[in-house]
């Protein structure tokens, strides 16, 4: 392990191993909260935020605290950043005192323009078009449930609504590199980007995995392992509430459709849910869900991914456990 400077910026910032080697160390964190305490000082890790958050909030404030670290969490509202002030200047100022960045925005650019600046690690805690550290928290619930890491690659999942969100993108990139069978499914007009579906199709080859990209939600679940959704509505979409609803309907995560997955298929939804939407209530808090599990895990992941890059930044390979 040589001294390299990383981020998570986007699902495919890592590869297949190093993604196993993550989500393994996530496992460790989840059989024991202060498995390993980098952060010991403590050292702080500053956390920002330009939109809502209740899960990326707890789980990243309590998480660098169990590392040992001081969470930094800043909020638009109170921040020059918020009034302007360039990403760089914020970057430059940051890294000189935090050690690693965690940042909530819009669009992707800015959490690259951060990390171009950055000389401690960065990381995307969603923006409108990924939220890597959600689907790392996901795939470590079905590796909690379905046999472990080792056993990802031979998984189908399937996500179902607005394909075109950053969910959707998330699943595709990172089901690629762990070579699983992605499907996802949404109406004409909120289908994924088309460079998002090539770079999928690219490193899902690399892996032994596919990628499926339809109109039909049966098509998508039809014997999946994980049935996933998401809101239709995501952050800074308000306006198109009413333009929103209609074309999603069919999409639905409802009984109906969970009966063509597998029949112990497991239901999970990064939250929050909007019951009656996306989801019914007998799917989301029925026996096949395991959400509270799920957000459970955006703390375990969460602690991987920031020890995973600081091991990297230190050249220490003893935090990775193995
Ligand atoms: N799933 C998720 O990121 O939740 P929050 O918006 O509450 O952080
Ligand atoms: N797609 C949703 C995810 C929320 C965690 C949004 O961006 O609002």
């Amino acid at each position: 392990m040589t001294h390299q400077l990383r981020h998570m910026l986007r699902d495919d910032d890592i590869t297949h191993e190093e993604q196993k080697q993550i989500l393994k160390l996530g496992m460790k964190f989840r059989e024991n909260r202060f498995y390993s305490q980098p952060f010991a000082g403590p050292q702080a890790v500053a956390v920002l935020f330009d939109k809502n958050s209740t899960r990326t909030r707890s789980s990243f404030s309590i998480g660098v605290a169990e590392l040992g670290g001081y969470p930094l969490v800043i909020d638009k509202s109170s921040s020059q950043l918020g009034r302007g002030e360039p990403v760089a200047d914020t970057a430059r100022v940051l890294t000189r005192m935090a050690y690693t960045i965690v940042w909530r925005t819009y669009g992707q650019d800015r959490v690259e323009e951060m990390a171009k600046y950055s000389t401690v690690p960065v990381i995307n805690a969603l923006t409108d078009d990924f939220h890597p550290c959600q689907v790392l928290a996901d795939f470590l619930t079905i590796a909690q449930f379905r046999g472990g890491v080792d056993e990802l690659h031979n998984k189908t999942i399937a996500y179902v609504g607005d394909a075109a969100n950053n969910m959707s993108n998330s699943y595709l990139l990172a089901g690629a590199v762990a070579g699983m069978d992605v499907r996802v499914a949404g109406p004409q007009g909120f289908l994924p980007r088309k460079d998002i579906v090539d770079d999928a199709k690219r490193i899902a080859e690399q892996n032994g995995g596919s990628i499926l990209v339809t109109t039909d939600p049966r098509e998508a679940v039809d014997g999946a392992d994980c049935v996933f959704t998401d809101t239709w509505v995501s952050m800074g979409e308000e306006a198109e509430y009413a333009i929103r609803s209609k074309p999603f309907w069919d999409y639905q995560v409802n009984d109906k459709l969970m009966s063509y997955a597998k029949p112990d298929a497991l239901f999970q939804h990064c939250l929050p849910a909007y019951r009656g939407k996306e989801v019914t209530p007998s799917v989301i808090d029925g026996p096949q869900s395991v959400v509270w599990d799920e957000a459970e895990n955006r703390l375990h992941a969460q602690k991987a991914l920031m020890t995973w890059l600081i091991a990297w930044q230190r050249e220490d390979p003893s935090l990775l456990g193995e």
